[in-house]
């Protein structure tokens, strides 16, 4: 048990977690993209930099997607050579989502070494988001997936929907493991499990990660990618770690949701995964201070207050 500081929970331990986690961090990217503002390109630089500094090692940056499909992000060309540099300077890694193989030809051409492909547990979703039935998916990014691994690239694999889907309602963990199974096959290095509308609860969670376990993918693959809709984010994220999960995906200030799926809010705040986290004594290696400030100078930006429980108490302390 260690003393605390001002402003900072105790850090108590509790048996059969992690020493450290390895938070993902999607605010440039899942948190960006669903702005109806559109954030200019140096300001979105200064955001990732700023996260870097922060002491958050990877740091997603961007889409080499349709600009059509994601208006917010059609400055890709333009913001990924702004922060490039950063991979060298703090070794931060700045993963980028592509879809098709045009998306990887413009990722490499801008030098990125880590790539994400998005898959979907339901057809309804890999249709709205993908254009695709989830086979038909999984056929595009084949090659991605292969010319990345042959440039040595790291390549993640998204899958959305992993609880429920606003179409089609709960979504059978059976049908989510086949879905990780084919990606795993492929080749992709780690797994993210998306929870696109926030409506996943603990039990279902654990459920999924033992099938998933059963299925021969182990929860050192995995990363937990939980939309906070209705409050379960953290307490979804507490019951992956005591199953093994170590990586965990989060945005900044709690900025997200998903252009293509009706009732998606922002993900899980990464303030508020740093203040449990600290309190369970795991090391994430953030700055939690530079980071709310990095929080607050976003809001301003965007002209309303972040919705990180984390962010309003501590940047309202004085
Ligand atoms: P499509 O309309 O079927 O595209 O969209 P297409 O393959 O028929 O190609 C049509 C035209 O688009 C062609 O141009 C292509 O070259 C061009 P034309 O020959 O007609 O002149 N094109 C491109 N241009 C630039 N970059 C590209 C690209 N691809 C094709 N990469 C497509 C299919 C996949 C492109 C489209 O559906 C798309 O871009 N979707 C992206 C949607 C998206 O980004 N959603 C948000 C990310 S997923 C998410 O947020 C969930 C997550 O956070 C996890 C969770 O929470 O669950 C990850
Ligand atoms: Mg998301």
């Amino acid at each position: 048990m260690t003393t605390p500081e001002l402003g900072l929970p105790m850090a108590v331990p509790a048996p059969g977690l992690p020493a450290t986690v390895r938070i993902h961090e999607v605010g440039a990217r899942d948190g960006l993209q669903n702005e109806k503002a559109t954030v200019p390109t140096e300001v979105k630089a200064e955001f990732i930099r700023r996260l870097a500094e922060a002491g958050l090692s990877t740091v997603e940056a961007t889409s080499f997607v349709h600009p059509k499909w994601v208006p917010q992000l059609a400055d890709a060309e333009q913001l990924f050579p702004l922060v490039r540099d950063l991979s060298d300077l703090s070794g931060t890694a700045l993963p980028v989502l592509v879809p098709n193989e045009r998306g990887l030809d413009r990722a490499l051409a801008l030098g990125a070494t880590r790539i994400a492909v998005f898959a979907s547990a339901t057809e309804s979703f890999a249709k709205a988001n993908l254009n695709r039935t989830v086979d038909e998916a999984l056929a595009m990014f084949e090659p991605v997936v292969d010319r990345a691994k042959a440039q040595r690239a790291h390549v993640r694999g998204y899958l959305s929907m992993c609880f429920g889907d606003p179409w089609e309602g709960p979504v059978p963990v059976t049908q989510v493991v086949r879905v990780c199974r084919a990606l795993v096959d492929m080749g992709c290095d780690e797994l993210s499990l998306g929870d696109t509308i926030g409506v996943a609860t603990p039990g279902h969670v654990q459920a999924l990660l033992a099938a998933l376990g059963e299925a021969g993918v182990p929860a050192a693959a995995l990363g937990v990618h939980f939309h906070d809709t209705y409050g379960q984010a953290l307490a979804n994220t507490l019951a992956a770690l005591q199953h093994g999960v170590t990586t965990v995906d989060a945005s900044a200030g709690g900025l997200g949701g998903c252009p293509y799926a009706k009732s998606a809010t922002g993900n899980l705040a990464t303030e508020d995964l740093v203040w449990m986290l600290r309190g369970l004594g795991i090391d994430t290696g953030v700055d939690l201070d530079r980071l709310i400030a990095t929080s607050v100078w976003m809001a301003d930006r965007l002209g309303r207050p972040s919705p990180s429980r984390t962010v309003r108490a501590l940047s309202h302390k004085e």
